[in-house]
């Protein structure tokens, strides 16, 4: 798979893909992760790529030039499957969302930055918009952080055990069960007897258990859902 982002501030987007899991995805070249700075599509030699709102108000606004130039460059390049414009009035990012963009091939992913993207490219270019949740972030950088990782981590053969993800919380609509590691006796706080055992029948039944508890005591809401 691979990703463009377009972003004014690529910095905040350097380290993220560059350590453990995102790391070996790219690594394997089983994930490509480009980010672009918006200004080298600037209006003017300032680099400028905002400008005031129309009818007044605080806060600049993202220029359609830029960023209609960017995408059409870009999209000459390779047929996206989305453009994704991150913004906190998109649709709320989940696991569905995240197994649903990991079966594409090409994605882009607009940041906005101050008062967001003029609404014509979200008309014109943009073909999904995803927020990571119900808060304001500074910009959609970290958010277009947060969905490559979920989304990267998905991606076939990215996971050691390549069966792991499907164990994550919120597939099958689930949280996933607690976990332990040695000691097994820390300050006396044991851990449950089931995972001595070796009965690995026993074992899965005893997390598919927990994960329904954990799930009706904090999230009933999510098994609700299909
Ligand atoms: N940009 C600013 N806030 C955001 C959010 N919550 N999700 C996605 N993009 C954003």
């Amino acid at each position: 798979m691979r990703i463009d982002i377009l972003s004014v501030l690529p910095e905040l987007l350097e380290s993220p893909f560059q350590h453990s899991i995102m790391k070996r995805a790219q690594e394997k070249g089983l994930l490509e992760v480009k980010v672009h700075q918006l200004r080298k599509w600037a209006v003017n030699e300032y680099g400028q790529v905002d400008d005031y709102q129309y009818g007044g108000g605080a806060g600049m606004v993202i220029m359609c030039e830029p960023l209609a130039k960017a995408i059409e460059e870009l999209a000459a390049q390779r047929k996206y499957d989305e453009i994704v414009y991150l913004t906190p009035d998109g649709e709320t990012l989940n696991q569905k969302t995240a197994n649903t963009f990991s079966l594409k091939e090409n994605l882009l992913l607009i940041c906005g930055h101050y008062k967001g993207i003029d609404e014509r490219i979200r008309e014109h270019f943009v073909t999904k918009e995803i927020s990571i949740g119900d808060y304001v972030l500074s910009g959609g950088e970290l958010a277009a952080a947060v969905l490559v990782d979920t989304i990267g981590r998905l991606l076939p053969g990215v996971l050691n055990d390549e069966t792991s993800a499907l164990f994550d919380s919120f597939q099958d609509n689930l949280l996933a069960p607690p976990v332990y590691t040695r000691p097994e006796d820390f300050r006396g706080w044991k851990i449950p007897s089931v995972l001595k055992g070796g009965d690995h029948k026993k074992i899965e039944e005893w997390r598919h258990e927990q994960s329904i508890i954990r799930t009706k005591k904090r999230r009933p809401d999510i098994l609700k859902e299909d």
